[in-house]
C-alpha cells in the first residue's frame, strides 16, 4: 500500500463558534482557535479541520457563505486566519477547509445577480425552474424544510434548496460556475492551506429533468436518488481534480451521504484521480428508521460490526476509510455509542480505541477527547440548530406531542454536539467570560480539559497514548483488517502488517464478559500494548475476561 502523510494523520475538526471565544463576545473565533493550538500539539493532532469560516449571516452557522474570500465577522479578520495558518504550520500541523459549493448563502452576490431577473448572466449559477400548475416543480423534500423549492415573486420561478431556504443549490452544469468555484479553490491553496473537507459533494450533479419521486405519499419525498451521486458526479470531480488538486500535494476528504462501499471506491480509488477519502454515512444511520434520523430505533452491536467489517474489507488496498464516530452534525458518541453516565470514561476510551485502530484515518471532533456528551435543554427556545428547530416546529404542526419530539432531540440534535467546548469549572466552562450563543452542558463542572489534564488516568491522557501508539507501529496504519469470529457485544479483530500482528478486544456492553481466544492466537505471545483498565498478568491462558467497555490492544509475536 502507498505511503501518504494523510493516511498517518489524526485529524481534528473544530467548530469555531464553539471552540473558544477571545474577546468575550459570547462567539468562538480564529484569535481563540491560535491560543489553543499548543493544546492541540500536544494531543498529538496532524490535521486541524476548520469548520467554515468564511462570510456568512449564519443561517446554517457557515455553511451558508456569502463571501468565499472574506472572513466572518464574529471570528476575525483575515489578518488573524493569516496567523493562524502561520502558527499551526510553526507546530509542524496542517488546515483543512471546509468547502461548500453544492450551495451558496442567497445572500451571496451571485443569488442576488441571478434572482434580479431571467435574463442576468448569472441566472444559471442556480437551478430555476417554473412551477406545475399551483405546484412546485417536483416533490423533493429539503434536508431541512418540507419542500426543497422556494418560490421567487421576482421572477415567478422557483429556485431549488437542498438544505435550508437560505442555501440555494448551485447549478454544476454551468461550466463558468465551476470555473469559478475552481478559481476560488486555488486562491485557498496559493495561501497555504493543506486540503478541502467537501461539504455535501456528491449532491451536486442533480439527475437530467429532476422527476419527482415516484410516491403513494403525499406531500414532499426525499429524492436522494435523484441528486445524489448523480449522472455527471464523477466528471465533475475529475475535472476538479485535473484543474486544481492534481497540482498540490494536499489531503481531499468528501461529505458523501447514502453511499455504499463501491460507491467509495468511485470516489477514491486513487487511478480515477477523484478524492482522497469520503465520509460514509451507513454507521450514523445505524439508529434511523425509513423515514429518516428523527425516526429513531435501537441499534445493536451485530449491524454496528457489521458495517465496519464491510467497509473494512470492500476499501482494503483499494480505497481509503476517514474513521469517525461523531462530528457537528451528530450526537456526541459516548452518549449514542456507549454509556455516558456510569461508564463514561470506560466507554470514551473504549470507542476512541476502536477508531484509532481500524485501517483509515481517524477524525477526533472537539470535545470527544474529553468524553463530552449530549444535553437535554428544558424548553425549545434553548435550541438554536435550524434543522432540530425545523423539526420540532413541523413535528407540532403536525400535532405530534412536544415532548416527544423533544425525545428526538435529546437523542439525534446536532445542538448536542455544539454546546461550548469545555475548558475548565470556571463559568461557561471557560469558553467565553461573555454569555455564551448556546447554552454550556451544565456538567462542566465534572467534565472540562483542566480536570483531564489533572489525572493520568483521564480520557484526555488515553488519547494522547492511542495516537503515539498508532504514530509508533506502521502496522495500526497500513496493516490488514481481519476481523475474528464475533459474537455478542464483543468486537474483536486483527491488524497485520508483514510479520506485525496486533490484536485488538472491545466490549460494547456495561458487563462482564469471557472472550475466548481462538487456536491460532493462544498460542502465541500476547504482549498487552494499551488497555483502558489495569490488567493484572497471569489470566486463564485461552480465555480473557473483559469488564464492562474494556478495550485491549495486544501484539502478537511467535
Ligand atoms: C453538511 C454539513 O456538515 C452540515 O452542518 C450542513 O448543515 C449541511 N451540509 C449543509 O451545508
Amino acid at each position: 500500500m502507498d505511503r501518504k502523510w494523510w493516511k498517518e494523520a489524526v485529524v481534528y475538526q473544530i467548530y469555531p463558534r464553539s471552540f473558544y471565544d477571545s474577546n468575550g463576545d459570547g462567539i468562538g473565533d480564529i484569535r481563540g482557535i491560535i491560543s489553543k493550538l499548543d493544546y492541540l500539539k500536544e494531543l498529538g493532532i496532524d490535521v486541524i479541520w476548520l469548520c467554515p469560516v468564511y462570510k456568512s449571516p449564519n443561517d446554517d452557522n457557515g455553511y451558508d457563505i456569502s463571501n468565499y474570500f472574506e472572513i466572518m465577522d464574529e471570528f476575525g479578520t483575515m489578518k488573524d486566519w493569516d496567523e493562524m495558518l502561520l502558527e499551526i504550520h510553526k507546530r509542524g500541523m496542517k488546515l483543512v477547509m471546509d468547502l461548500v459549493v453544492n450551495h451558496t448563502s442567497d445572500e451571496h452576490p451571485w443569488f442576488i445577480e441571478s434572482r434580479s431577473s431571467k435574463d442576468n448572466g448569472k441566472r444559471d449559477y442556480y437551478i430555476w425552474r417554473s412551477g406545475k400548475g399551483e405546484k412546485e416543480p417536483n416533490n423533493w423534500r429539503s434536508f431541512f424544510s418540507p419542500s426543497a423549492w422556494e418560490y421567487d415573486k421576482a421572477t415567478e420561478e422557483y429556485y431549488l434548496h437542498l438544505f435550508s431556504v437560505k442555501q440555494p443549490d448551485l447549478n454544476w452544469e454551468n461550466a463558468k460556475l465551476r470555473h469559478e468555484i475552481y478559481k476560488m479553490m486555488e486562491w485557498w491553496i496559493k495561501k497555504g492551506i493543506d486540503g478541502f473537507r467537501m461539504d455535501a459533494v456528491n449532491c451536486i450533479s442533480k439527475a437530467k429533468g429532476l422527476p419527482s419521486v415516484d410516491s403513494e405519499c403525499e406531500g414532499y419525498v426525499y429524492g436522494g436518488r435523484y441528486f445524489l451521486n448523480g449522472p455527471r458526479i464523477h466528471e465533475y470531480l475529475q475535472e476538479m481534480n485535473r484543474e486544481v488538486i492534481s497540482k498540490y500535494n494536499i489531503l481531499t476528504i468528501g461529505e458523501t451521504p447514502d453511499i455504499t462501499p463501491e460507491h467509495a471506491l468511485l470516489y477514491t480509488e486513487e487511478n480515477r484521480k477523484e478524492l482522497n477519502m469520503v465520509f460514509q454515512f451507513e454507521l450514523m444511520d445505524i439508529d434511523s428508521g425509513p423515514s429518516g434520523k428523527w425516526e429513531i430505533k435501537p441499534w445493536s452491536v451485530e449491524d454496528f460490526r457489521r458495517i465496519i467489517i464491510k467497509w473494512q474489507r470492500e476499501l482494503d488496498g483499494k480505497g481509503w476509510n476517514s474513521l469517525y464516530l461523531n462530528n457537528h452534525d451528530q450526537p456526541r458518541m459516548v452518549s449514542r455509542f456507549g454509556n455516558d453516565s456510569e461508564f463514561r470514561a470506560e466507554s470514551a476510551k473504549m470507542l476512541a480505541t476502536l477508531v484509532h485502530t481500524l485501517q483509515g484515518t481517524p477524525f477526533i471532533y472537539q470535545g470527544e477527547e474529553i468524553g463530552m456528551t449530549n444535553v437535554a435543554f428544558d424548553s425549545i427556545e434553548e435550541y438554536k440548530d435550524l434543522e432540530t428547530l425545523n423539526f420540532y416546529n413541523e413535528s407540532v404542526n403536525k400535532g405530534k406531542e412536544p415532548v416527544k419530539a423533544m425525545e428526538a432531540i435529546y437523542k439525534k440534535g446536532r445542538d448536542n454536539a455544539r454546546t461550548p467546548m469545555q475548558w475548565n469549572d470556571d463559568e461557561n466552562a471557560g469558553f467565553s467570560v461573555g454569555k455564551p450563543w448556546i447554552k454550556v452542558n451544565p456538567n462542566y463542572k465534572k467534565i472540562n480539559v483542566k480536570i483531564e489534564n489533572k489525572n493520568m488516568d483521564s480520557i484526555l491522557e488515553y488519547y494522547k497514548r492511542l495516537i503515539r501508539f498508532r504514530k509508533q507501529n506502521p502496522v495500526m496504519v497500513y496493516g490488514r483488517f481481519v476481523p475474528l469470529a464475533n459474537d455478542g457485544p464483543i468486537f474483536a479483530y486483527v491488524r497485520e502488517l508483514e510479520s506485525e500482528k496486533m490484536l485488538i478486544i472491545l466490549n460494547f456492553d456495561c458487563l462482564d464478559i469471557e472472550f475466548k481466544i481462538s487456536p491460532e492466537i493462544e498460542f502465541q505471545n500476547l504482549k498487552l500494548m494499551l488497555s483502558n483498565y489495569d490488567v493484572k498478568h497471569g489470566q486463564n491462558p485461552g480465555q480473557i475476561k473483559m469488564r464492562p467497555y474494556e478495550a485491549r490492544v495486544y501484539k502478537l509475536t511467535c
